[in-house]
């Protein structure tokens, strides 16, 4: 893992610290853990403790998992290493669920042979006063064992390294800090609410972190690339600390595919070598370079590719102007009004195939109300051009709904059996029930089973109005409150063998020419993506069983509640007029428990309903820029295989 600063390849000229990029963050995890294991054992053959920096959150825990596997398989041992953990919120009790001590031991000390004398992390039940005392003597701990022999890093979105914010000076040391907003919304899920998250944190400094001898920052998810890009090919600055990271020669940074995309010479690799230009990636150059000029595609002159690292491109596949014109053509042809294929027409330049014109279409909607959200003109537009288009709600959504609605909800259902004369007595019963419990509920404390039932029928609901309002019959209305989603709030390690089997039921039932899943990967919760794989799985075994109807079964996925495709992604563009952008909003507001101040919203303050608008009209001006038609608003999809 030991890094060369001397950088000979010209494709990394942008980076300014080492990098490897691996195939995922298994495979990562695994090398930084065959490292550590190296040190600890070269270590011990001369007797000598190793001293290890260790991180928390969920960046180190498959390199925690496989330092298990070499303890427990191979022999690995602890006894002579001694350990010194970043951070540790303030104030916080080490038993406390959310305390890096309890992360700690439950990830990695419990299940291995390492000394608890040897284990120090950052006291967080300390008086204010003694906190300073605390960390000189932290810092004198590390050094009195001869400095840290490798450190762990994540990297927060702010760009901390341990709880380093922005701000912070390359040369401070242990100390008390605040946290930034943006860290403290990330911690949120764990500590059920943001406002639950403490405001400071005790944290190595940079220049503590600075005098490990070797240092590995791994990141991994999309979620990452953008900070991993400021982090690695950014100007040094304090408003990113992960960048103080370029001016030491002991650094790696060890990532995966997702985390790496943004560096220069994925995202724009002609800008640093030579390319073998596929379509795929010329697309990306051509939609890329008139963005960068401002400029439709049709007008890019043979200057523009040249001065703008597109000149091989130019030579191999020009004359230009015929480059800019297939490229202005393949983005023409992803538009169509026609979601489900339009019937008699020639299908050969169109998205969806013409036939047959009546189209089986199964909408899978991870919660109640994704459907709408994100492709809610579209799933009107199926409706009204005739299609049997059927909706599935994957789970029931019910951990997004706000207590007071439950109250609201149970008032209701009593007053109503009284106002019928029926007894409401066991109603009233549950009720107060209800009541006391949440009047003593903890943060992410999780919901009584009547509760979740009845959270879960409020969004039934709402989900019924959205689906009846974009015009489908009741009977096509599926809830299928696939197991996975209340199993793993109290369990971790889960099969989705009965959600698998449960959706493969379902398509065997329907049949369906087209399915839309939510390719939006990026969902705080990870629900989306565990939705999507369900799906995924279940088309591949009825591909698998040979059923005659999944040959003619194209998958296309929807994004929008997180975020958007990028331009040269798309594949079917589904324009909205401004009258289908507002029956959209109104299909929206049907999910009134997630209206004005939703339980989940993510990183995004603005309302569903407004990400929704803004996404598909800056997807609209976009493919304006590009020179294509003017639309109030775009839907974007893409094709799966499977
Ligand atoms: C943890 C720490 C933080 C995390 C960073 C990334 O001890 O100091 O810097 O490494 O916030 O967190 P995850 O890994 O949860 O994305």
């Amino acid at each position: 893992m030991k890094s060369t600063r001397l950088n000979l390849l010209e494709e990394t000229r942008f980076e300014k610290v080492a990098v490897s990029v691996y195939e995922d963050q298994y495979i990562a995890s695994k090398a930084v853990a065959k490292r550590i294991a190296e040190i600890i054992q070269s270590k011990q053959k001369s007797g000598e403790t190793t001293v290890l920096g260790l991180a928390t959150g969920a960046t180190p825990v498959n390199v925690y998992k496989e330092l298990i596997r070499l303890h427990k398989e191979e022999g690995l041992s602890f006894k002579d290493v001694v350990t010194f953990n970043l951070d540790e919120y303030y104030p916080m009790k080490p038993d406390a669920e959310q305390s890096y001590v309890t992360f700690m031991n439950e990830k990695l000390f419990n299940h291995i042979d390492i000394d608890p004398e040897n284990i120090n992390i950052p006291d967080g039940t300390l008086k204010e006063e003694d906190v300073a005392k605390f960390c000189m003597e932290y810092e004198a701990k590390i050094n009195s064992y001869g400095g840290l022999d490798f450190q762990v890093l994540g990297i927060g979105r702010t760009g901390h390294i341990g709880f380093n914010e922005p701000g912070s000076a390359p040369n401070s040391g242990t100390r008390m800090v605040t946290l930034n907003d943006l860290t403290r919304r990330d911690a949120s899920k764990d500590f059920g609410g943001k406002e639950n998250v403490p405001t400071k944190a005790i944290t190595m400094g940079v220049g503590t972190i600075f005098k490990a001898r070797e240092i590995v920052l791994m990141a991994w998810n999309e979620k990452k690339a953008s900070i991993v890009k400021k982090a690695v090919e950014g100007e040094i600055s304090s408003e990113v600390p992960a960048t103080y990271l370029q001016l030491s020669s002991n650094v790696e940074f060890v990532l995966d595919k997702e985390a790496a995309s943004q560096l220069t010479r994925f995202d724009t690799p002609w800008l640093v070598q030579d390319c073998d230009w596929t379509p795929q990636l010329i697309k990306k150059a051509v939609v890329w370079l008139a963005k960068e000029l401002n400029k439709p595609i049709l007008k890019l002159t043979e200057d523009d590719y040249n001065n703008n690292g597109m000149a091989q491109l130019a030579t191999e596949k020009g004359p230009v102007y015929n480059i800019n014109i297939d490229i202005f053509n393949k983005i023409q042809h992803t538009i169509t009004g026609w979601p489900g294929g339009k019937p008699n027409a020639d299908d050969s330049q169109r998205p969806e195939r013409a036939n047959p014109a009546k189209k089986n279409v199964i909408i899978f909607s991870p919660h109640p109300d994704d459907d709408v959200i994100s492709m809610g003109g579209t799933f009107i537009r199926l409706a009204d051009q005739g299609h049997n288009v059927h909706v599935a709600y994957q789970t029931s959504g019910n951990t997004a709904v706000w207590d007071e609605d439950v109250l609201r909800f149970m008032e209701f259902a009593s007053d109503y059996s009284k106002a019928l004369g029926l007894d409401a007595s066991k109603l009233e019963n549950l009720y107060s029930e209800t009541r006391n419990i949440f009047s003593t509920k903890k943060p992410n404390q999780v919901d009584t089973e009547e509760v979740r039932t009845i959270k879960g029928l409020i969004r039934k609901g709402e989900a019924i109005a959205g689906a009846r309002f974009a015009g489908l019959p009741d009977e096509n209305i599926h809830f299928q409150n696939l197991p996975f989603y209340d199993r793993t709030k109290f369990s971790k390690n889960v099969s989705f063998e009965d959600d698998i089997n449960e959706t493969m039921e379902l398509l065997r039932k329907v049949k369906p020419q087209q399915v839309f899943a939510a390719g939006d990967f990026a969902d705080p919760h990870g629900t989306h993506k565990v939705c999507f794989d369900i799906i995924y799985q279940a088309l591949k075994r009825i591909k698998a069983d040979g059923d005659e109807w999944i040959k003619d079964c194209w998958l296309w996925l929807y994004r929008g509640a997180w975020h958007e495709f990028e331009i040269h992604e798309i594949e079917m563009a589904v324009p909205l007029s401004p009258q289908e952008v507002k029956r959209k909003r109104l299909a929206i507001f049907k999910h009134q428990s997630q209206k004005d101040l939703p339980v989940f919203p993510g990183d995004d303050a603005r309302e569903f309903w407004v990400r929704a608008e803004e996404r598909t009209s800056e997807t609209a001006r976009a493919y304006d820029a590009l020179g294509l038609a003017n639309y109030e608003a775009i839907e974007a999809f893409i094709k799966w295989e499977f």
